[in-house]
């Protein structure tokens, strides 16, 4: 399918080309192609196990690819040096497969952790401002002193989220962020990440399998199966394709 989105986006924020990763005789990814463009919300979908998490960890270089290129901002990710490749991180903010927060830290550590790793970014900033700012923006302000424990599976979705944005990233990496959460949080989610979109005017790609989430924050759409990027288009476009082989990811 001819990606029609192409024409009418500016530039690529990240661009990957013929992204390839086995793990034995397992093959993975098999020359996965993906730009995502400035300011666009892109949504991946693909079943459990196509490798949709591999490819993400590639891009951010958390996992090394077979072969391949992965171009942030204009910067050949698997070329630079750990210091610029940090650098380049405190861009992306990422919300990781579960919250992944730190069971043994307070809701403030947690926020503070990423200011703390890329201090290069933020020097001269006020940690404390920044922490409750981003609190702010997830509607959570009064949790700064709380526990992970103590906050339920919804808040701790959206102190992630908190934590993804502390640092002002251009982009935003969601790995099934309403996956486990009721409709209604689900939703409330959603809203929050189009909210976040608006204020911050970053650019973002969201994993997910559920499809109402696809329908209402996606720009455009990328059909991971078999290892590649199978199908591309908007919601409309590909929830009324004809192939079958599409039209199993909308029902
Ligand atoms: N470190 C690893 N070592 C070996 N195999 C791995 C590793 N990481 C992932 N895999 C395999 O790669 C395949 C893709 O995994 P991945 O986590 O990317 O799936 P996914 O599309 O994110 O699925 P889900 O929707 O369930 O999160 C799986 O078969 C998995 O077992
Ligand atoms: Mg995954």
């Amino acid at each position: 399918m001819e990606n029609s989105a192409a024409h009418t986006h500016g530039k690529a924020v990240i661009s990957i080309r013929n992204l390839c990763k086995s793990f034995g005789d397992q093959v993975v990814l098999d020359n996965f192609n993906m730009e995502i463009y400035d300011g666009e919300n892109l949504v991946l979908m693909g079943k459990s196990g196509s490798g949709k998490s591999v490819m993400i960890k590639c891009m951010v270089g958390l996992m090394e690819p077979d072969s391949g290129e992965v171009e942030i901002l204009g910067k050949n990710m698997l070329e630079l040096h750990h210091q610029e490749k940090d650098e380049l991180r405190a861009e992306i903010g990422f919300l990781f497969q579960g919250s992944a927060l730190y069971d043994s830290m307070t809701v403030q550590e947690n926020l503070e952790f990423p200011l703390r790793r890329h201090k290069k970014k933020f020097k001269g900033g006020n940690t404390n401002e920044m922490v409750e700012e981003a609190l702010e923006s997830v509607g959570l302000a009064h949790t700064k002193s709380l526990m992970p424990a103590e906050l339920s599976g919804g808040m701790q979705r959206r102190i992630a989220l908190a934590r993804a944005l502390i640092l002002k990233p251009k982009i935003i990496l969601y790995d099934e962020p309403t996956t486990g959460l009721d409709p209604i949080t689900a939703k409330e989610i959603i809203l929050l990440m189009m909210d976040i979109q608006k204020k911050y005017k970053t650019s973002s790609l969201i994993i997910t399998h559920d499809v109402d989430c696809a329908r209402v924050i996606s720009n455009r759409m990328i059909l991971l199966l078999e290892g590649t990027n199978y199908a591309q288009g908007t919601f409309q476009e590909l929830s009324t394709s004809k192939d079958p082989k599409i039209k199993a990811f909308f029902k």
